[in-house]
């Protein structure tokens, strides 16, 4: 993607966001020199990888697959490993009207998926086998805001707004915006979405970037080369 595609993606996104009433930390306005000048006061953000995440699955179609998200908060491996602490994070996600999220699954984490506003979410949603491969035949349920619901293996699941599903890492899922684009909160276990994305497809989980004009914010994925 060319670095003015992203620049526009997080213009809008940040507009999109707060017609909703729901406010970016301020982090998120950093400009990359900025954020090199505060290098210093910034190893958490840096560590927890906190910040913009504007992905094509490396497939140069984003408007088809692809997905916005920010990574508000994010816990620690360490405290996850030992069993307290903050073992949590929170995404704010924006899925545009028919821009899929592709088919996947996790390792570790578990995710509640909130629709916060906008259109329809829609999930399509399988169980795993034992060897963790897409089990194509039996009935998934999963918890809606408390409430089980069982459908048939690849059914769609829809979310009005302010209703939310619970995916374990045995559920791959894929999703995307129905009839209109939705702003998506993400509730989840401690994440690292270096390790713990495994794709149906053979795709990446990040963005090629083109560098055709300068970043307005710097992505999280720009972290290690710009910093
Ligand atoms: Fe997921």
């Amino acid at each position: 993607m060319k670095r003015s595609k992203i620049n526009h993606i997080m213009a809008e996104a940040d507009d999109f966001i707060q017609s909703f009433g729901f406010r970016l930390p301020p982090f998120a306005y950093f400009t990359p020199d900025e954020m090199k000048a505060r290098r210093s006061d910034i190893d958490a953000i840096l560590n927890a990888r906190l910040g913009w995440d504007i992905t094509d699955y490396g497939a140069e179609k984003f408007d088809e697959m692809g997905l916005f998200l920010f990574t508000v908060r994010n816990g620690d491996q360490a405290d996850l490993k030992r069993g307290g602490g903050m073992c949590y994070a929170e995404k704010i996600m924006i899925s545009r009207k028919d821009q899929l999220s592709p088919m996947h699954r996790h390792i570790v984490k578990a995710e509640d998926i909130i629709n916060r506003g906008g259109a329809t979410l829609a999930l399509q949603l399988f169980n795993s086998h034992p060897d963790q491969s897409i089990d194509r035949d039996s009935d998934v349920t999963v918890f809606c805001d408390g409430i089980a619901r069982t459908q048939k293996a690849g059914d769609i699941l829809r979310l009005s707004v302010g209703e939310s599903v619970t995916l374990f890492p045995g559920n791959w899922h894929s999703f995307w915006g129905d009839g209109g684009d939705v702003l998506i909160g993400e509730v989840s276990t401690v994440n690292d979405d270096l390790t713990d994305n495994i794709f149906e497809q053979p795709i990446g989980r990040f963005s090629n970037i083109e560098e055709d004009v300068a970043p307005t914010h710097l992505l999280v994925s720009d972290y290690d080369s710009w910093l």
